[in-house]
């Protein structure tokens, strides 16, 4: 059974073993433990994390939740076995949490224009492509150009208009 949990200290060992599969580095950012421990404890980070059965299958990170300017980042998104659907399912239940535990009006990611497999899971939950901020991620001292995407409140309100059980804030 496939489910989504709050992440804790005890998924930092998860997490930072998924960030540096050898195939993931030129793809996402990675943080020592001193840096998950700190923004675990941090209110404006939330950790998420996907398993299957009791079995972490991934994770995700987000900055600024709960922000004043109501403006939400996902900071990194990773899933062990890409490709299946996994990472899809992470980002809708990470979604909704978002719009339905706080205020937010924009959530927004960056990723690399080349990322092709995550794009086109971005955009399956309802991601827009805006446009190319330049150099806007430094990984291996390298600047990178990054893929600015986002969703908007009435965006995800739209798409949820199928399932009136939801609340519709
Ligand atoms: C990004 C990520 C979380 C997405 O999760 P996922 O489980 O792979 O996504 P899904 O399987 O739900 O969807 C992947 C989509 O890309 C397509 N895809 C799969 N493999 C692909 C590949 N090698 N190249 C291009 N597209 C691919 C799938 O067909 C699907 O698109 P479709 O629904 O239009 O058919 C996951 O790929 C991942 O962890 N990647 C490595 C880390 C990473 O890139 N993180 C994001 C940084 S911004």
């Amino acid at each position: 059974m496939f489910d989504v949990v709050r992440g804790d200290e005890s998924m930092i060992p998860f997490i930072m073993a998924t960030e540096r599969k050898p195939e993931f580095e030129s793809l996402v950012g990675r943080w020592g433990e001193a840096r998950h421990r700190a923004a675990l404890a941090d209110s404006g980070y939330a950790y998420f994390v996907a398993r299957h059965g009791s079995e972490p299958i991934g994770f995700a990170i987000l900055r600024d939740w709960g922000s004043p300017e109501h403006v939400t980042l996902v900071k990194r998104i990773a899933v062990c076995r890409p490709g299946r659907g996994y990472g899809r399912s992470l980002l809708s239940k990470v979604i909704d949490a978002v719009f339905e535990e706080t205020d937010v009006w924009r959530l927004w990611l960056g990723v690399f224009p080349e990322n092709t497999r995550a794009r086109r899971a971005y955009e399956s939950v309802g991601f827009k492509a805006e446009g190319i901020a330049r150099g806007s991620a430094f990984l291996d001292d390298i600047y990178k150009d990054e893929l600015v995407m986002a969703l908007l409140r009435p965006e995800w309100r739209a798409g949820r208009c199928n399932f009136p059980a939801h609340s519709n804030r």
